[in-house]
């Protein structure tokens, strides 16, 4: 983020804090139905993989023959590095019958895919560069049968793909244009950079949506994370920008109020406020001053999701006290994200009950809703 922008937002909040007031936008309710209806689950999955969704961090990706797969859209996907340096995704399916070409999740020294059940292989390229007995398909066309190509970029140091192309989001043109906005910002912290530094996986009893709704607003702060980090920030105050339907909330802590009555040239945001950069559909990348937690969140079912999520760091530890200072962050985060994901358990327990017809959002609570009226918007093009 450029320096003027940061003066910029500190600026805003520092008028919220004489004010008593935080960003605000309208009242506003989402039907329970959101998230219990097995058909709309369906159309919000399609849409989830029409467009842009983190795979993997690109340090999992960097060196020729290393690859990644990715399951969790429901398309198949391996990402590999060719020989020549080029980063490539295709779908993980083998142009004979089907069989899953690449098995397993990540690895590193390939020079080729060989499809386990008959042998067909590829190059890192995707073609079909052989296959046992070629004379029992006299007339294959070798050039229409390599690996279903997918589109792929890098970005803010993590591989995105696009599981299910459309003609709206069918190129890596189409892909930058979407990310752009965001990754501005975060590139200039340096993103493009860094590496993974902890990688998890875990499954969750909630609707995908309840976790952009819990973290569009600081609304709960000093309340459900009374026992972590509500200490740090400010009670029901942010400020939020959209960038198309992607959402950028600056969270302040506290301590800014020492940036009063100091010369803006030395005011650093990063030191004040944790950012979160939460690109539509389904990514949450929390930005906190020298490193980021961020995670994916796929549905499963109805109120069944799993979170994918990594830690980037500036670079690989190369210390036990630089291990430990990084293992100790990533916990504090996780600390508290817990915290949120149990109340998200909670809020999906009761939605059947007949209790609700609809949840409702307050006005400080308006990046949330209008995080669900994109999703409503987008789900136009995936009609059930
Ligand atoms: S399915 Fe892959 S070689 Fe037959
Ligand atoms: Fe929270």
């Amino acid at each position: 983020m450029q320096h003027g922008e940061q003066v910029r937002l500190i600026r805003r909040i520092l008028a919220h804090m004489a004010a008593g007031t935080t960003d605000r936008g309208e009242v506003a309710q989402s039907p329970v139905t959101r998230y219990l209806s097995p058909e709309r689950l369906a159309q919000e999955q399609a849409m989830i993989r029409s467009l842009p969704v983190m795979v993997c961090a690109s340090s999992s990706v960097a060196q020729p023959g290393e690859w990644f797969t990715h399951d969790l859209s429901g398309v198949p996907m391996v990402v590999a590095r060719g020989q020549d340096g080029v980063l490539r995704a295709f779908i993980n399916a083998c142009r004979h019958r089907g069989a899953r070409v690449v098995d397993g999740a990540c690895g590193a020294g390939r020079r080729n895919f060989v499809c386990p059940y008959h042998s067909w292989s590829y190059d890192l390229d995707g073609a079909l560069r052989g296959l046992p007995h070629p004379q029992e398909f006299p007339d294959l066309d070798r050039a229409k049968h390599g690996l279903v190509p997918l589109p792929v970029i890098e970005m803010c140091g993590l591989v995105w793909a696009v599981p299910a192309p459309s003609a709206a989001m069918a190129t890596a043109a189409d892909m930058r244009a979407w990310l752009a906005p965001m990754a501005a910002d975060l590139a200039l912290f340096g993103y493009d950079r860094f590496v993974a530094h902890d990688t998890r996986r875990f499954e969750s009893k909630h609707d995908w949506k309840l976790v952009a709704d819990a973290n569009l607003e600081t609304y709960h702060f000093k309340f459900l994370h009374r026992d972590s980090i509500a200490p740090l920030f400010q009670d029901n105050r942010m400020v939020a920008d959209a960038f198309g339907d992607h959402w950028r909330i600056t969270l302040p802590k506290e301590s800014i109020v020492q940036l009063q009555g100091r010369p803006e040239a030395e005011w650093d945001l990063t030191q004040h406020c944790n950012i979160i950069y939460y690109f539509f559909p389904n990514l949450m990348f929390l930005f906190i001053g020298d490193h980021a937690t961020l995670f994916a969140v796929w549905p499963r079912g109805i109120g069944a999701s799993t979170i994918d999520a990594i830690t980037l760091i500036p670079e690989p530890p190369a210390t036990e006290k630089a291990r430990t200072y990084w293992d100790k962050n990533v916990n504090i985060f996780w600390d508290a994200l817990m915290e949120d994901f149990h109340l998200m358990d909670s809020m999906q327990s009761t939605f059947a009950s007949g209790a609700n017809t609809h949840l409702t959002f307050g006005r400080s609570e308006f990046c949330s809703a209008a995080f669900e009226e994109s999703v409503e918007r987008h789900l136009g093009g995936h009609p059930a």
